[in-house]
């Protein structure tokens, strides 16, 4: 019998890092959260290597990330710092420690112009900064932390507190009629709460010594959609009588561009570890958050 799993993550007031906290607490996991005020990986990615060193946890979860996408494009070192070069040092302070590392990473590696889901060994060709810099640090992972680490792709991460899109769909809707969003970006929700569940799924597997893949897609099952399907959804499962109107992303400029097909295939960790919940339920879930 291995020694009861003891985590160290890195993240702590991050959609991500916020549900692994809630789900540690309920299925009673020792678990040690930094945040940025304890440690700014963006100014000192080594940092990473110290924490793990000194730490008693036997898997390590990065759910800390540079996520600023738009920002990233002009803040390119502070990226790389976070997205690269700090999970380079978690991987090589786990390999070194014999401790599991289990990396979040993102749709944007693709180049989203696939029209069927993208699989895990798809090449990967990001569009934007953001995307460039989380390949990166995928890539050091998985060169760095062979043998310990999984990467876990996902995408439109979001729950019910935090500053995102469900929550700047209901802000605006409180003063407007209709809404204008975008339809030509195409891919699947995901609940933090399941991605958080994704993430000790994968941590007790490798922690048990159980057959974990390099690299594992996560995301909310269902079919597809549009951001403006989206936002439509999101109006109608909270009564909310706003109207969405389509419009291309070229009618909404932003500094990065978007993958406009970000859907990723997700049999290999369902295959593994049971079903995903459809982003229909989980987006059920993260209203009824907001009430608590
Ligand atoms: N959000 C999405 O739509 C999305 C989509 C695909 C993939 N992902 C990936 O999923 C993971 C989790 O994303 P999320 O939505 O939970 O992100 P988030 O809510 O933006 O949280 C970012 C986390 O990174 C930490 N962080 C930021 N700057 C830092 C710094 N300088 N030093 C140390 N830590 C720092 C934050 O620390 P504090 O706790 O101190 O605030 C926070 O915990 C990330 O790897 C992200 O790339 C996200």
């Amino acid at each position: 019998m291995p020694p009861p799993l003891k985590l160290l993550v890195f993240g702590q007031n991050g959609q991500l890092a916020k549900a692994l906290s809630r789900l540690c607490q309920i299925q009673d996991i020792t678990a040690q959260f930094i945040g940025s005020s304890t440690a700014d990986l963006a100014a000192n990615p080594q940092q990473a290597y110290e924490l793990i060193t000194q730490s008693s946890a036997n898997v390590v979860i990065n759910a800390a990330a540079y996520t600023q996408v738009d920002k990233a494009e002009t803040d390119k070192a502070a990226a790389q710092a976070l997205n690269h070069h700090a999970p380079k040092n978690m991987a090589q302070a786990c390999k070194a420690q014999g401790k599991g590392l289990i990396h979040i990473s993102t749709d944007y590696v693709f180049n989203g112009q696939a029209h069927a889901p993208y699989e895990l060994g798809d090449a990967t060709d990001p569009i934007n900064i953001y995307g460039a810099t989380k390949l990166q640090g995928e890539l050091a992972v998985k060169d760095h932390g062979q043998g310990v680490s999984t990467c876990l792709r996902t995408s439109w991460v979001y729950d019910g507190l935090s500053p995102n899109f469900l929550n700047t769909m209901l802000r605006l809707a409180q003063n407007r009629s209709d809404i204008t969003v975008v339809n030509d970006q195409i891919g699947r929700p995901t609940y933090a709460a399941d991605l958080a569940k994704a993430c000790l799924d994968i941590a007790l597997g490798r922690h048990s010594g159980n057959d974990i893949k390099q690299i594992y897609h996560v995301t909310n099952s269902g079919t597809p959609i549009s951001w403006a399907d989206f936002a439509r959804a999101i109006f109608k499962a909270a009564h909310i009588s706003c109207r969405v109107k389509d419009i291309p992303s070229s009618g909404y400029p932003t500094p990065a561009k978007r993958p406009a097909y970000s859907v990723m295939d997700i049999s290999d960790y369902e295959a593994q570890f049971g079903p995903l919940p459809t982003w229909q339920d989980g987006l059920i879930r993260a209203l009824n958050e907001r009430k608590i």
